[in-house]
C-alpha cells in the first residue's frame, strides 16, 4: 500500500489533488513516515484531525524552523505560538479589518484595472506571468504604502526565493540569502523613512506602533515584514491560478457568474474549498500524543493537509464536486485555530474585485487545446497558464 507521501508528493496529485486527497482518506488518513536519518512526520489529511491540530498549538508547535526564506529573525506572528502570539495578533488584527480592507477597495480596482490594460486588447496573455504574480505585489505594495515603482524589485525578491535560479541546492541557498539580506535592508530604509514621513499606509504603523504600551522592537518590525512579503504574495497568486483554471475549463459554470456577479464571493468560498491552493502548513509536535489511532512522539514534524481536509466527505456533503450554491461552507483554505490567516479579508478583496474586473472585461476565455497545465505542489501556482479570448469589434 502507498504511503500519504507517496501519492502526496506524486507528480499526479499536483495536477489532480482532489483524486490523490481521496485515495489517501480511503487508504490511509493518518500516518507518521520516517526518513533515511530517523527523522519522523505526520500526515494529517481528515477534516476532524486537522482542525484539532491547529486549535491545539500547545501540542502542534509553529516554533521556527519550518520556513525559511533567508531572514535572520523569526516570522512574527506565525512562528511564534500562544500566549505570546496572541500579543502580536492583538496589534495586526484592526490593520486587517474588513472596516480597513473597504476603504481600499477603490485603489485595489483601480491597479486591478491598471493591470488588464497591458493585455486585454490583446486576445490573450500568459495568466500567471502576466497576471496572477504582478497583481498581488502591485496591491501590497499599496498595502504598505510603498511606491509601485519598487514593483519590479518585488517581483525579482519573489522568483529569488520560490524560484532561485538554480538546481544546486548551495546555489539555491546563497540566492535565498541574498535575496532575504536585500528585503531585510529595503524594510530597513522603509521603515526608517515611514518613521521621518508618516503616512496613511500599513507599513508607517507598523514603524511607529506599539504594543503593550511600548515600541515595537526593530526585530519585531522586521520580522512581520517578512511574513506579511511571504505569505500576502504567492497565496493570492496560487488562488488566482487555480480558479481561473477551473473557470476556464468549465464554460458553464463561469457562464453563471458572468450572468450574475453577486454570485462571486460565494464563488470564491467554494473554489478555495475545492482547490485549496495553499495545500498544507507545517507544525512541530511538542510531546507524544495519539492522533487518529496514531501514536506521535515529541520531535516529530507534522504536515497538516488542509486541502485534503476540504474535500473530506465526512464533513462536506457532496465534497468532490463543486457546488457554487453551497450552503455551509466551513472549508480551511485561510486555516484555522490562532494562527488563521491574518490577511483573509484583503485576500477575499483582492480575489472577489480580481475576479469581477476580469470577467467584466473577459468573459469569454479558454485555455487553448494543445497546452497541459501544471501545478506546483504545497503552494498551488501553475507553472504556465496561456489563455486566448476572443477580440470584439470596435
Ligand atoms: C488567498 C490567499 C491566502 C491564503 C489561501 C492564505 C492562507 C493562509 C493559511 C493557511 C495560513 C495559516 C498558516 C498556519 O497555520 O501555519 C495563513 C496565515 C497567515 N496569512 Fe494568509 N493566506 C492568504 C493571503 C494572505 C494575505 C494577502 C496576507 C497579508 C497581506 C496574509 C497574511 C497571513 C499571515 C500574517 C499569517 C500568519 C497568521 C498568524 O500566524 O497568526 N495571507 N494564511
Amino acid at each position: 500500500m502507498a504511503s500519504i507521501p507517496e501519492i502526496l508528493f506524486h507528480p499526479d496529485a499536483a495536477n489532480n489533488p482532489q483524486e490523490a486527497y481521496a485515495r489517501i482518506h480511503s487508504e490511509c488518513p493518518v500516518t507518521r513516515e520516517a526518513d533515511m536519518n530517523g527523522n519522523s512526520t505526520v500526515y494529517l489529511t481528515r477534516y476532524a484531525d486537522v482542525m484539532w491540530a491547529l486549535k491545539h498549538p500547545e501540542v502542534f508547535s509553529s516554533a521556527p524552523g519550518a520556513v525559511d526564506i533567508g531572514q535572520s529573525q523569526p516570522l512574527i506572528p506565525l512562528q511564534v505560538d500562544p500566549p505570546e502570539h496572541a500579543k502580536y495578533r492583538r496589534f495586526l488584527d484592526p490593520e486587517f479589518s474588513p472596516r480597513r480592507m473597504a476603504e481600499l477597495e477603490p485603489d485595489v480596482r483601480a491597479l486591478t484595472n491598471e493591470v488588464l490594460d497591458r493585455f486585454v486588447d490583446k486576445g490573450g496573455c500568459e495568466f500567471h506571468q502576466e497576471f496572477a504574480t504582478p497583481l498581488p505585489s502591485a496591491l501590497f505594495l499599496r498595502l504598505m504604502g510603498l511606491p509601485q515603482s519598487d514593483l519590479e524589485m518585488f517581483l525579482g525578491w519573489r522568483d529569488d526565493t520560490i524560484r532561485p535560479a538554480s538546481s544546486d541546492p548551495e546555489e539555491m541557498s546563497a540566492i535565498r540569502d541574498r535575496a532575504g539580506k536585500a528585503i531585510t535592508a529595503y524594510f530597513m530604509e522603509s521603515l526608517a523613512e515611514k518613521t521621518r514621513n508618516p503616512d496613511d499606509g500599513l507599513l508607517t504603523r507598523l514603524a511607529n506602533g506599539e504594543i503593550e504600551g511600548r515600541p515595537v522592537t526593530a526585530e519585531e518590525k522586521l520580522g512581520m515584514c517578512h511574513l506579511l512579503l511571504l505569505a500576502g504574495l504567492d497565496t493570492v497568486t496560487a488562488t488566482l491560478d487555480c480558479m481561473i483554471v477551473f473557470l476556464a475549463r468549465n464554460p458553464e459554470m463561469r457562464a453563471q457568474i458572468v450572468a450574475d456577479p453577486s454570485r462571486i464571493p460565494a464563488v470564491i468560498e467554494e473554489l478555495l474549498r475545492w482547490d485549496t491552493p495553499v495545500a498544507l502548513v507545517a507544525r512541530m509536535l511538542t510531546s507524544d500524543t495519539e492522533i487518529g489511532g496514531v501514536e506521535v512522539k515529541a520531535g516529530d514534524g507534522c504536515a497538516v493537509v488542509i486541502g485534503a481536509a476540504d474535500v473530506d466527505a465526512e464533513e462536506f456533503e457532496r465534497a468532490g464536486s463543486v457546488d457554487f450554491d453551497r450552503p455551509a461552507n466551513r472549508h480551511v483554505a485561510f486555516g484555522a485555530g490562532p494562527h488563521r490567516c491574518l490577511g483573509s479579508h484583503f485576500a477575499r478583496l483582492e480575489l472577489r474585485v480580481a475576479i469581477e474586473e476580469w470577467h467584466r472585461r473577459i468573459p469569454e476565455y479558454s485555455i487553448p487545446d494543445e497546452v497541459e497545465v501544471n501545478f506546483t505542489p504545497a503552494i498551488r501556482q501553475a507553472m504556465s497558464l496561456p489563455l486566448d479570448w476572443p477580440l470584439t469589434k470596435p
